[in-house]
């Protein structure tokens, strides 16, 4: 098996080739995402998609860890990357990378993710200068959906600069891509020109260096809301629905099990 690709191959794809990335939280959608991806991020999105929890704010280290691990252990080619969850980062660069360092160490991950722009641009050069890799994510940052008012766009109109001032933070503080997240498409282009480690893009167009999707919500298994931004490429969740229901009339009926899922004795009984 090829090795695992790292940060700095993930950075050398831009101008080269999309970087393709979608969440997984578990070893078996790890599994069948690993060979067509080139990141697997085990995003905080896990405590709404998997958990439901109202929002990524209530996600622990430990759930972190816990997914991390299964999906390292269903994966051997995309870099897996782990999401820093809510409060675990943004006091100080040192409880960054006292977090950040324990994620790295009882995952074996390969670089973790956290939300901000140039208010975090300290810490990403703190963490990258002591060895953790770090894909920065800006625009609609859903851990600050509280102070943003919502999980509006981000960066229409005069507040594009803003989303700029961000862009160009973190990719100097050494961050080795971005996520671009509900950004409009013509000024997340420009971004992608102007910067030279990759944007990954979600809600913002096709101008991105990379794309990234909720995997639950690609799939249809996420049905609660669908976002704008989100392709059904597969409706499983209304498969499943069916498949409930005919196990279910099944079961009431007496047609499951039938002779070829029992067991029988010597005697045929
Ligand atoms: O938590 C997540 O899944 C994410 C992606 C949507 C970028 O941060
Ligand atoms: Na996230």
């Amino acid at each position: 098996r090829l090795k695992r690709l790292m940060p700095t191959d993930i950075r050398a794809l831009k101008g080269q080739a999309p970087v393709v990335v979608l969440t997984a939280y578990t070893t078996p959608v790890a599994k069948l995402a690993d060979a067509d991806c080139d990141v697997l991020l085990v995003g905080d999105s896990l405590g709404m998609v998997l958990h439901g929890l109202p929002s990524t704010l209530g996600v622990t280290m430990d759930m972190m860890i816990l997914h991390g691990q299964a999906v390292m252990r269903g994966s051997n080619h995309a870099l897996v990357v782990i999401d820093m969850p809510f409060g675990s980062y943004e006091e100080s660069p040192a409880q960054a990378f006292r977090n950040a360092a324990r994620i790295m160490a009882e995952t074996g991950a390969g670089a973790v993710k956290l939300e901000g722009g140039v208010h975090m641009a300290e810490t990403i050069a703190f963490l990258v200068a002591r060895g953790i890799p770090v894909m920065a994510h800006i625009g609609l940052t859903p851990q600050a959906v509280n102070t943003l008012g919502g999980y509006k766009v981000q960066g229409k109109g005069d507040d594009a600069a803003r989303l700029r001032a961000d862009a160009n933070a973190v990719a100097e503080a050494g961050a080795f891509s971005v996520v671009l997240e509900k950004v409009p498409a013509g000024l997340a282009g420009e971004i992608s020109r102007e910067l030279t480690i990759p944007t990954i893009g979600i809600g913002a167009g096709v101008d991105c260096d990379g794309q990234v999707l909720v995997i639950d919500d690609m799939l249809g298994l996420f049905a609660e809301f669908k976002p704008k931004f989100v392709k059904r490429y597969a409706e499983l969740g209304k498969t499943a629905v069916q498949a409930v229901a005919d196990y279910a009339a099944e079961v009431r009926a007496r047609s499951f099990p039938a002779a070829e899922h029992s067991f029988f004795d010597e005697a045929g009984k």
